[in-house]
């Protein structure tokens, strides 16, 4: 782990276009050693593009990838020490587990006994010991994930690239699949690309996500980040439910981070360290549903509180989900451990209680 600061590799202001159509519209990151990082966006962004760019299937029309300090933007995939795990795995049916680990060791002529013991060790990595003369259409297709896994990671690349894995197994094998997938990952510390469109997916598996739309990153951050400091309306969006607010900045008390906000429901104060926010500022005010909290109507607390009616109110046992009419919008609430909070019906007035550390957006 100590390592994990220089990076291993390099994406340098990569573009692509398909004819008159750029794809890829000037991509710039780096990936540290051990890392896991994931491309995510909606389908069309250029996720796929930008993997194929990275493992040289596709030749990028300018820009430079750069691994552990070489420039390997010439190189055909075979050249690169990154091996690519495509969505359909592009397993060789004809033959078994153990062939199709050997594969890439076959082709570099490794000797019979050192390709017996690697193909052992992969095995047991993937979990797979016992399996290794069935042939492919003998596995279940999450042991063909694993055989797929298992055969990149045979040659020792110094970077995995992954396209949608999970993509063909149903949702629960996903789920297991992707907490294995980033056991292994961690426990041989290869650094990783993960392309996903599933949002969840990339925010429970990933160190960052590298968000793309239309071809240009939005952010890059770890999940948190993204989930909690959202850089823009489509980020924020994109994972998970949010309520957005319209306001603007009356008055940023001198020297210190409390802005105070006038918002056509009224008066709120919201504390953030943004430095590119000022007085007269057309803001957005970004909450998701569980930070926020009802009140009864007129309650003691006073600051930040915003009166609306609630127009739905689903009990799910572990949270209600309210839908509150606030003016013109509805404001969707997650109320946790509903057994012990008050419990609001259809037309009753609420109060709805903003945060004092919501996430504030400068208005595009
Ligand atoms: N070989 C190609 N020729 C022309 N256009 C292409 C080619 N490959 C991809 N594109 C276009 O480039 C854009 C990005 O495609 P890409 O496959 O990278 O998207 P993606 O983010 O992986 O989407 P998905 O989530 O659906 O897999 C799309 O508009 C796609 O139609
Ligand atoms: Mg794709």
């Amino acid at each position: 782990m100590e390592n994990r600061r220089s990076p291993m590799l390099e994406l340098v202001d990569i573009h692509k276009s398909f004819g008159d159509v750029e794809v890829l519209k000037g991509i710039s990151s780096s990936i540290e050693k051990g890392e896991l990082l994931t491309f995510v966006g909606p389908s069309g962004c250029g996720k796929t593009t930008l993997l194929r760019i990275v493992g040289g299937f596709t030749p990028a029309t300018s820009g430079r990838v750069i691994l552990d300090g070489q420039d390997i933007s010439s190189l055909p995939p075979n050249m690169r020490n990154t091996k690519m795990v495509f969505q359909s795995y592009a397993l060789f049916p004809h033959m078994n587990v153990r062939k199709n680990i050997a594969f890439g060791l076959t082709l570099k002529k490794w000797s019979k006994t050192e390709i017996n013991k690697r193909v052992d060790e992969m095995l047991e990595l993937v979990h797979m010991e016992g399996l290794g003369e069935r042939h492919i259409d003998q596995i279940s297709g999450g042991q063909q994930q694993r055989v797929a896994l298992a055969r990149a990671l045979a040659l020792g690349p110094k970077v995995l690239l992954l396209d949608e894995p999970l993509s063909n197994l149903d949702a629960n094998l996903r789920v297991v699949m992707r907490e294995e997938i980033r056991k292994i990952q961690e426990q041989i510390g290869i650094t990783t690309i993960f392309v996903t469109h599933d949002q969840y997916e990339a925010m429970s598996i990933s160190d960052r996500l590298l968000v793309l739309k239309d071809g240009v990153i939005q952010q890059i951050g770890s999940p948190v980040e993204i989930y909690e400091k959202p850089a823009n309306e489509f980020i924020a969006g994109f994972v998970g439910y949010v309520n957005i607010l319209n306001g603007k900045i009356n008055e940023r008390a001198n020297g210190s981070n409390t802005f105070k906000i006038s918002t056509t429901y009224g008066d709120i104060e919201i504390d953030s360290e943004r430095e590119d926010i000022g007085d007269g500022d057309e803001i957005l005010v970004v909450v998701r549903p569980e930070s926020l909290s009802l009140k009864k109507p007129n309650s003691a607390q006073k600051l930040n509180g915003i009166k609306g009616t609630v127009l739905t109110h689903m009990y799910a046992g572990n949270h209600s989900k309210y839908s509150v009419k606030v003016g013109d919008k509805n404001i969707v609430v997650d109320q946790h451990n509903p057994k012990d909070s008050p419990r609001y019906q259809h037309n009753d007035t609420v109060e709805l209680l903003i945060p004092r550390n919501a996430h504030i957006l400068k208005r595009q």
